[in-house]
């Protein structure tokens, strides 16, 4: 008989994420967030997916949507994420997100999903389309995170309150009946959470900004990225240090930071006595030097739709044995008839 004893195996700790297929994803979701998924999955358990349910909450061109799902998924694979150490699928490939979010909608109250600003924000730039699903969005985000029981969510600093309520949601269900869930922490980077616009540096870096010049693509190529930081709204002190009343170079100075390693106060140093113009050329060349292997893999990654679609295929199967274990954990414990 064998003395040996083998140690229990130590469970990786679970992160999950997504990103919306709802445009082409822009220098602030990388940044932000998926920039961060790649270094965490190499030491956690990860679970990404590409949102597609959540992007119907405002209107999307089939053609278009087709083609932009398929590219976000072929972005993940892009940025580095093995579908064979991590979890990648499409959201609507695993029915049990809109299942749990069913659920956890009678879990939630109307009040508290009135407070969020996101719905507010989007309720008004789509004003003729104020969908119930828009309203209800953060209680789908809730069942994506809640179904995997991660423990963090590494996200931009936007979905901070998204995170808050898919935890109140948790501590409630887990409350009423017994402890059910994992309560998810949100994982926001220290810089690259919040990207600015680069012609309004007071708002948020977004893919639905009309104009294009506000933002960055993780597709734009290095012609483009070099002239739309050229003409980056700065100020008139033409000092490179962070500081109040200067959103524009704090933004580049958070994006080179980001594409560089370096802290801002080194960036200060560097740039002493130089002008905004040598900045500005330093923050395109290490943006083109950043998006430069993305853009390439991508390249070959979308030409193959047929890998696509085995990454997609196997990626559900797996999610979907994780999420139908919860699934089934919440509906016994509301007293659901379960399927024999
Ligand atoms: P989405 O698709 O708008 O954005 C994807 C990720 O990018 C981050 N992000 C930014 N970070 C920094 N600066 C910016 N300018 C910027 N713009 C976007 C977002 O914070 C996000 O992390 N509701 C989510 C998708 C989602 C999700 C989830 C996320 C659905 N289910 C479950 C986490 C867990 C969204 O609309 O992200």
């Amino acid at each position: 008989m064998s003395t040996e004893t083998t140690a229990p195996a130590v469970q990786k700790k679970r992160i999950l994420s997504c990103i919306q297929p709802s445009g082409i994803p822009t220098l602030g979701n990388y940044l932000g967030a998926l920039k961060n998924w790649k270094k965490l999955a190499d030491t956690f358990d990860g679970t990404f997916a590409v949102a597609d349910l959540h992007a119907i909450t405002v209107r999307q061109d089939p053609a278009t949507f087709r083609k932009q799902i398929n590219q976000v998924l072929a972005l993940l694979l892009a940025i580095g994420l093995d579908p064979d150490e991590s979890t990648i699928f499409i959201q609507s490939h695993v029915p049990a997100h809109a299942q749990l979010a069913w659920i956890l909608n009678c879990y939630t109250q109307f009040g508290e999903m009135s407070r969020m600003t996101q719905f507010k924000d989007k309720s008004a730039a789509h004003a003729d389309n104020v969908n119930v699903g828009l309203f209800a969005y953060p209680v789908l985000m809730a069942a994506d995170i809640l179904l995997y029981q991660a423990d963090l969510v590494p996200v931009g600093a936007d979905q901070k309150q998204h995170l808050e309520i898919a935890r109140d949601i948790a501590n409630r269900f887990n409350t009423i009946y017994s402890p059910t869930f994992t309560i998810p922490e949100p994982y926001i980077g220290k810089q690259g959470a919040r990207v600015m616009s680069l012609q309004a540096p007071n708002k948020k870096m977004s893919k639905s900004d009309p104009n294009p010049k506000g933002y960055i693509s993780v597709f734009d190529e290095p012609n483009v990225i070099v002239k739309k930081i050229k003409s980056a709204v700065t100020d008139c002190d033409g000092k490179v240090f962070y500081g109040e009343g200067k959103d524009g170079i704090n933004n580049l100075m958070g994006i080179y930071s980001c594409c560089t390693g370096l802290d801002y106060d080194r960036i200060a140093h560097d740039f002493d006595g130089k002008g905004y113009g040598e900045f500005k050329a330093a923050v395109a060349d290490a943006v083109v030097e950043e998006l430069r292997p993305v853009r390439e893999r991508f390249a070959q990654y979308i030409a193959d739709k047929g890998y696509l679609e085995e990454v997609a295929a196997k990626g559900a199967a797996r999610a979907a044995r994780v999420a139908d274990r919860t699934l089934m954990k919440v509906m016994k414990k509301v007293g659901f008839v379960l399927p024999k």
